[in-house]
């Protein structure tokens, strides 16, 4: 069995996979909450709930597995892209956890998670395929032609924000709290996505920008007087969350793909999942951080022996 372990941002996550993908357990716990009377996750608050989380977080999964610490042969963890400090309480777990029983370690690579996410039984997706990964920290459009990391070719990315952060910050000039992407998603289901023209940012090739979109956002809010905005809400959510659609569809049509996969956060948006009716989508579970796509993607990564992964660090950003 592997365990997996992800804390890279304010989801607390532990999960039992098999080695052949099938999902244990798969636990999740959000700090959403708790950042959301900031309107962001606040870095040293993130670490430090991690620190309380971590612990009963792996009981919890390992106990919904039906599993214990012996059935347990490889400990995965997501080492970054990430919040350095929140990383490093689910890497120094895992570190303990897998030298006190002489276990290997696997590495992950948080991105790999993602796309490690299609790899999971009973649907599990094979390669090649050309992989939108959407979430709040990252918009990447990839070439995946193996399950390793090593096999995933960067198509594209974004210029400035990215979707899920685009998502956010629509939300709270809406009104909604944080992270607002799927409370948006549902207000726009009142909305008509025609009421407002929001710009779609074309760069060349197959890159993505969305904070012209944000702007326009931001403007068309406070050219409305307040009992008005209160009133176009809805539609003010369904035309944004329209544009950023669009923009996403946009580029993978652009790549012109055979078979298109989507990933992440955002890949939980139902306008998103409706406008790619043929390309196959994380499972809802599985889109927003967790620890089983961690675990999968430990399958298809180096492992270390002890007492190798003692040495090693987190990283914040993509190399
Ligand atoms: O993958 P994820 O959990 O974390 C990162 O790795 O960043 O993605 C979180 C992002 C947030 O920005 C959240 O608002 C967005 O995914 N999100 C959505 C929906 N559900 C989550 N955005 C649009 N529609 C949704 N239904
Ligand atoms: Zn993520």
């Amino acid at each position: 069995m592997i365990l997996g372990i992800e804390t890279s941002c304010d989801e607390t996550a532990a999960a039992v996979v098999t080695p052949g993908g099938q999902i244990c357990s798969n636990v999740v716990s959000s700090q959403a909450e708790l950042h959301a009377k900031y309107g962001g996750v606040v870095p040293e608050v993130a670490s430090r709930r991690h620190l309380e989380l971590v612990s009963p977080v792996i009981r919890e999964a390992l106990e919904q597995s039906g599993a214990t610490l012996d059935d347990v042969d490889t400990v995965a963890v997501t080492v970054g892209p990430g919040l350095i400090g929140a990383l490093l309480v689910g890497l120094s777990t895992a570190k303990a956890l897998a030298w006190a029983r002489r276990l290997p370690l696997v590495p992950v690579d948080h991105l790999h998670g993602h796309v490690a996410s299609l790899f999971l039984e009973p649907s599990a997706l094979e390669p090649p395929f050309t992989c939108l990964l959407a979430s709040g920290g990252h918009t990447l459009l990839l070439d995946v032609r193996d399950r390793s990391w090593d096999g995933v070719r960067v198509l594209g990315t974004t210029l400035d924000d990215a979707a899920g952060e685009a998502f956010d910050k629509g939300a709270r000039l809406l009104g909604l709290p944080y992270p607002g992407g799927a409370a948006l998603d549902v207000l726009a289901r009142d909305g008509d996505a025609e009421a407002y023209a929001f710009p779609v940012a074309r760069v060349p090739g197959l890159d993505f920008s969305f904070s012209g979109l944000k702007t326009a956002l931001l403007y068309a809010v406070r050219d409305l007087p307040p009992d008005e905005l209160q009133h176009r809400r809805a539609d003010l959510a369904a035309s944004y969350q329209r544009a950023i659609v669009r923009a996403l569809v946009e580029r993978i049509e652009a790549a012109a793909p055979e078979r298109v996969a989507v990933v992440g956060g955002v890949a939980a948006n139902s306008e998103l999942r409706a406008s790619l009716p043929g390309a196959t989508a994380a499972p809802l579970a599985l889109c927003t951080d967790n620890a089983a796509m961690i675990a999968s993607a430990a399958r298809y990564a180096e492992r270390l022996d002890p007492p190798d992964y003692l040495r090693l660090d987190a990283y914040a950003s993509a190399a």
